[in-house]
């Protein structure tokens, strides 16, 4: 029987892979009935296969009105706040966006499962490595979360309020998402290293944060695994290599063949960033390979894949 799934943030990176990830699963066998999110207008080129409707996750009636409606079994959370730097500075906007959204969020599905209790929607939420510190990753689900920033504690407050519902949840968190999609309202270091390399641009690159990078089709491949597969906990959802900024910034040029001496390796306490970074992060990604079959790319074949994309 097909079920409805309703993704928020549908013109972001992983909202919009999402969405053609849904619509390619649908070709072969049509399960889905998808209902794509956003703020404003639809930025994702193609319009066919789903239903957009404009929805800003921070007003509660609206939310409300819409899980009343739509009433969807799975419900994506990709809405969010997600400059880490605009966080630290404006403080209110992190909260209403990845907190107090999240809780009207939970209430529209609380509300909808009052007038059919029929329907247990299967509340998906995205978070980040940021939660934890960066003292001893790479982190299992089970590592204690210590965030040095607003963005993180925001990302963890949102996760508390989920572990303390009657809600079927998942969280799923994830490392710096890199990829490309219509109409993007942000970049990610991937694109930025090898637009400004391309440029002939210098760039100051830290070689003390360790990271894995995570290609956004992997990311939107786990989140639908989870739906499908009906899945509940923590679950950390990454690339499998860990590399410091540094050397993905290095592994980039090569792949590209642009000039490294154009890079300058520094020390985070160099560059001046509002919001403190943890120094080693990197997940363990064995719960997700065993749970869900997520099997995700090597960063090489995840910079192919982009390599595809922008050639068309
Ligand atoms: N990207 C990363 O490196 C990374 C790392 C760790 C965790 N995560 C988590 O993964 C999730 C997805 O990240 P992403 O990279 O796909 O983020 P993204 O590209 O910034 O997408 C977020 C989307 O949410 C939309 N949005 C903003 N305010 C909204 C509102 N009030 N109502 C509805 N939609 C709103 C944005 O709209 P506009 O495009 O119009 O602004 C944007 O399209 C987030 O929860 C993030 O915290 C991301």
């Amino acid at each position: 029987m097909e079920k409805t799934i309703l993704i928020t943030g549908s013109n972001g990176l992983l909202g919009q892979k999402l969405i053609y990830n849904l619509l390619e699963r649908n070709k072969k066998s049509p399960d889905w009935k998808i209902i794509a999110t956003s703020k404003g207008e639809n930025r994702i080129l193609e319009k066919n296969g789903y239903t957009y409707l404009s929805l800003d996750i921070t007003n509660r009636e609206e939310v409300i009105a819409t899980f009343v409606k739509y009433h969807p079994d799975v419900l994506i959370n990709t809405a969010a706040m997600t400059n880490v730097d605009a966080c630290e500075s404006d403080r209110m906007e992190a909260k209403r966006l990845n907190v107090d959204a999240v809780k009207y969020l939970i209430e529209g599905i609380n509300e909808a499962a009052e007038k059919n209790p029929m329907v247990n929607t299967h509340f998906i939420q995205l978070s980040t490595d940021f939660i934890f510190d960066g003292e001893n990753g790479p982190y299992a689900e089970d590592a204690k979360p210590n965030p040095l920033s607003y963005y993180a504690e925001t990302k963890l407050k949102a996760e508390e309020l989920l572990e303390s519902t009657f809600l079927k949840w998942a969280i799923l968190r994830t490392i710096i998402v890199y990829g490309i999609v219509d109409g993007m309202s942000r970049s990610n270091v991937v694109l930025w290293a090898k637009d400004s390399l391309e440029r002939k641009q210098k760039i100051n690159v830290v070689d003390d944060q360790f990271r894995s990078p995570t290609l956004a089709e992997d990311l939107a491949e786990g989140c639908v695994l989870c739906a499908e597969r009906k899945a509940t906990g923590i679950f950390h959802m990454s690339g499998k290599d860990q590399m410091s900024i540094l050397e993905l910034v290095y592994r980039v040029a090569d792949f590209w063949k642009l000039n490294k001496d154009l890079i300058t390796a520094v020390k985070s306490e160099t560059i001046k960033q509002p919001a403190k970074r943890p120094a080693r992060t990197g997940f363990i990604i064995e719960k997700a390979k065993r749970v869900l079959g997520y099997d995700p790319h090597s960063f090489e074949e995840g910079l192919a894949i982009l390599d595809e994309q922008l050639k068309k």
